[in-house]
């Protein structure tokens, strides 16, 4: 059964795939709009202070499960359980994230799919094909399930090469040229006439809105889906982290990775937004509402690119490309989750599992594909509105209340000999036991009405 387990080569490694994990579709399109739709810097206020307070004890809580049982997030539950009983539950709240992660990949797979269309899209028209380019982006369904398809096929490529070879080669490839991606891009947009207007309701707080219970349930959700918390994708990257590693460290860095990166992001699009509008697109309501929200970045941005003529194309070639490796560092991540779980509880061959759950996932995803407007909204909210939190409480009361102290104390050692003297160890055992729970739980309860 116990096939040899993948480990990350470097820190640099595990990093760039931890934090190309977190880094995806979330951080630069659901950040940016919900920070666009909820008063910009007041947004980016609160979302930075629940990304540390509340994100990276629970990312912290994974990891180190994730490391001390080296496995997946089935069995770890299972061995950090004192009882049988505890045990079961442990394993139920594992397979709960495995479907979870499966189920957030099917949707995902569909948003990954429309980014690469539309960078497409512009290279077609560049290229002087436009019904090419007109059908590209017209989200007909023969488009969606081939382009869905394309990004299912490589995340399966990537993922069916293993840990090293697959997730950290590639994440450390691709994470680079993203963060180049993006500062260009920030760059260029920063020139454009109406670009600094973006720049100030981006940076210049309401206070008022920033104590808002909409805002806040937002960026909780915003900040949990951005580390990629509550299915088991961070405990299975920390079970291939080494023992040598300081976990905190590690974690930090991440965190920091991740929301760099969704700030950044928002100092490409609110500017862009407020760019459009200079250039005569319409972007909010009569009511002074953002139009389409979820849609921003498939009706502004393209508007705005198209009215900057042969730059706007590169520039769009640039963007969607750019979303697209976001995605697809982020999809790697998902599909490991119940990968790693089949090859380790059932004995199956890497390649075998990934071709098999890959092919499945694909076809939830075309099913969602052909029942679009029942099913799209209805997964993407049971995913992370409601399973994600819940599973995030789970790993809070595992880590806070079932495992043993002295064994989380032990684990944390091993990269990291005077972690008992620092501060992470004197907030982090009640913070994750007490206020954990209770915010999430109190949010959990207010977004029930919301
Ligand atoms: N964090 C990624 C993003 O911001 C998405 C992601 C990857 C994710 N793995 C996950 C979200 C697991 C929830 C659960 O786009």
């Amino acid at each position: 059964m116990a096939a040899a387990r993948g480990e990350f080569s470097s820190r640099f490694g595990f990093v760039m795939a931890a934090a190309g994990s977190a880094v995806g579709l979330g951080n630069i399109w659901g950040f940016p709009t919900q920070a666009a739709s909820n008063g910009g810097a007041a947004f980016l206020l609160v979302y930075l202070v629940l990304a540390f307070t509340l994100a990276y004890p629970v990312l912290m809580a994974e990891l180190i499960i994730g490391r001390f049982a080296h496995s997946n997030a089935v069995n770890a539950l299972r061995r950090i359980s004192p009882t049988p009983a505890s045990g079961r539950v442990g394993v139920s709240v594992g397979v709960v994230g495995i479907v979870v992660a499966s189920l957030i990949l099917s949707f995902y797979a569909i948003v990954a799919g429309w980014m690469i269309a539309f960078g497409l899209s512009s290279g077609a028209n560049l290229l002087g094909m436009n019904a090419l380019a007109d059908w590209l982006t017209s989200f007909s369904l023969s488009g969606n399930l081939l382009f869905m398809g394309i990004f299912m096929l490589m995340t399966i490529g990537i993922i069916s090469a293993g840990v090293g070879g697959g997730i950290e080669r590639w994440s450390a490839r691709l994470m680079p040229l993203l963060l180049i991606t993006l500062v260009s891009l920030v760059a260029y947009v920063l020139t454009l006439e109406g670009a600094m207007d973006g720049l100030k309701v981006y940076l210049l707080p309401d206070f008022e809105r920033a104590l808002s219970p909409k805002l806040i349930i937002a960026a909780l959700g915003s900040a949990f889906f951005s580390l990629s918390l509550g299915v088991g994708t961070m405990l299975i990257y920390g079970s291939y982290i080494s023992d040598r590693e300081n976990l905190t460290a590690l974690g930090g860095l991440v965190t920091l990775v991740d929301i760099s990166i969704a700030v950044t992001a928002g100092f490409l699009v609110l500017p862009a937004m407020y760019a459009a509008l200079a250039s005569g697109v319409q972007i909010f309501t009569e009511g002074g509402a953002l139009i389409s929200e979820d849609t921003l970045i498939f009706t502004v941005l393209p508007e705005l690119f198209s009215t900057m003529g042969l730059a706007g194309l590169i520039v769009s070639i640039t963007f969607f490309f750019l979303m697209s490796i976001a995605a697809l560092t982020s999809s790697i991540s998902m599909l490991e989750v119940p990968v790693a779980f089949a090859i380790e509880e059932y004995g199956l061959a890497r390649k075998k599992a990934v071709f098999i759950i890959g092919g499945l996932i694909a076809v939830a995803s075309a099913v969602i594909l052909l029942n679009f407007d029942t099913l799209f909204g209805l997964v993407v909210t049971v995913t992370t509105r409601y399973a994600q939190p819940l599973l995030g409480l789970c790993f809070c009361i595992f880590a806070g209340w079932l495992w043993r102290r002295d064994a989380i104390l032990q684990e944390l050692k091993k990269g990291n000999p005077e972690v008992a003297q620092g501060v992470f160890w004197k907030i982090w055992p009640w913070y994750i036991r007490f206020v954990c729970p209770v915010i999430i739980a109190a949010i959990f309860v207010q977004s029930l009405w919301g």
